[in-house]
């Protein structure tokens, strides 16, 4: 690769982890709300829950910066909640930080407290009273996927934000800035491909990118829609209409002869491509009860792939799966 700078080796996901709140793109709604609180500082305890590379992280450590500027350091803590050495060993790091004097500013402490979910319930209810405890001079910051594996006691502290999955908007938008920040080519296709497999996950999207890019020969030449489906690990839908043609038109043996030589070039485990299969054959028009018997038949198969069946019995049930399906729809 052809550029030489510190930030070089940085994980994009660090790189590109937005600076303030207008760089946390689709949840508009909640960075709002938490601006306005900042800016008329009452801020409340707050409860930040949903689904992985949202931007709950990021948006707390936006705020925080916002709010403290060079300061960030004395004003906030960040805890992992599922750290194994227990809650003690949490409630001390609060006490501390809370009870040490603020020499350069006034105002609220910060605490971030990621994984919550992850505390037994024991923990939680002891957390909960440390908070009453330091609401005084600090403020909390739950972060958790589930708000349900949370206390109600502790839920009722909090006001609650729900980040939802990003939509493909926010991700796109947020992808041409590092495009163009990185000088990357991208087909128009490879684009449509990461959007659809990051699933409205934005940590996904960037490692995906990331690691399109490492795999060019050259920084010129263009990410590809294969090579998105290939770092992610799954099949491109252009392989799975192969195989699935195959199966459809040819003998057995050629089918299987087809599915074995795409799952050795692609290095697809057959799991990969029954999920490959389901999505496609949404698209394909299909009498009910073709569709039912298909789905029940890739369902079993991969109930026994995951108990550890062999793979070439596998693979064969599902070609006959799918033919023999599709014998009685004829
Ligand atoms: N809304 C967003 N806007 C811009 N970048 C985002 C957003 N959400 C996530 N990212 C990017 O993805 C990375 C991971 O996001 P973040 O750590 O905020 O996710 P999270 O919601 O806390 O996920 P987890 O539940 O796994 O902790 C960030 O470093 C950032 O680069
Ligand atoms: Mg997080």
């Amino acid at each position: 690769m052809n550029h030489n700078t510190a930030d070089e080796n940085l994980p994009w996901i660090e790189k590109y982890r937005p600076t303030n709140l207008d760089e946390v793109y689709g949840q508009t709604e909640t960075v709002q709300t938490v601006r306005k609180f900042a800016q008329e500082g009452r801020i409340p305890h707050l409860l930040f829950y949903g689904p992985p590379g949202s931007g709950k992280t990021s948006t707390i450590i936006a705020l925080a910066r916002e709010l403290y500027g060079k300061n960030y350091r004395n004003m906030v803590l960040e805890l992992n909640a599922s750290d194994d050495r227990g809650i003690n060993v949490v409630r001390d790091q609060i006490k501390n930080f809370a009870s040490t004097r603020q020499i350069f500013s006034s105002g609220f402490k910060l605490i971030i407290l990621d994984e919550a979910d992850a505390m037994t319930n024991t923990a939680q209810n002891a957390l909960r009273r440390v908070i009453e405890k330091y609401t005084k001079n600090t403020r909390f910051c739950i972060l958790a996927n589930y708000a349900h594996k949370l206390n109600p006691a502790l839920l009722s502290r909090c006001t609650r934000f729900r980040f939802s999955p990003l939509s493909t908007k926010a991700i796109e938008e947020r992808v041409a800035v590092v495009v163009k920040k990185e000088n990357l080519k991208l087909s128009h296709d490879a684009k449509a491909g990461l959007l659809k497999l990051s699933e409205g996950d934005m940590r996904k999207a960037l490692n995906v990118l990331q690691a399109c890019t490492a795999a060019l020969d050259s920084k010129d030449d263009e990410i590809t829609v294969e090579m998105v489906y290939e770092c992610v690990g799954a099949p491109s839908p252009r392989s799975i209409e192969v195989v699935l043609d195959s199966i459809i038109k040819n003998d057995w043996s050629n089918a299987y002869s087809t599915m074995t030589k795409i799952r050795k070039t692609e290095g697809l485990a057959l799991i990969d491509l029954l999920s490959g299969f389901v999505e496609i054959l949404e698209r394909y028009e299909l009498k009910p009860k073709t569709r039912m018997d298909i789905l029940e038949g890739l369902g079993d198969i991969e109930y026994g792939i995951s108990k550890g069946g062999s793979e070439r019995i596998q693979s064969t049930a599902v070609i006959g799966c799918i033919k023999s399906a599709l014998e009685h729809e004829a």
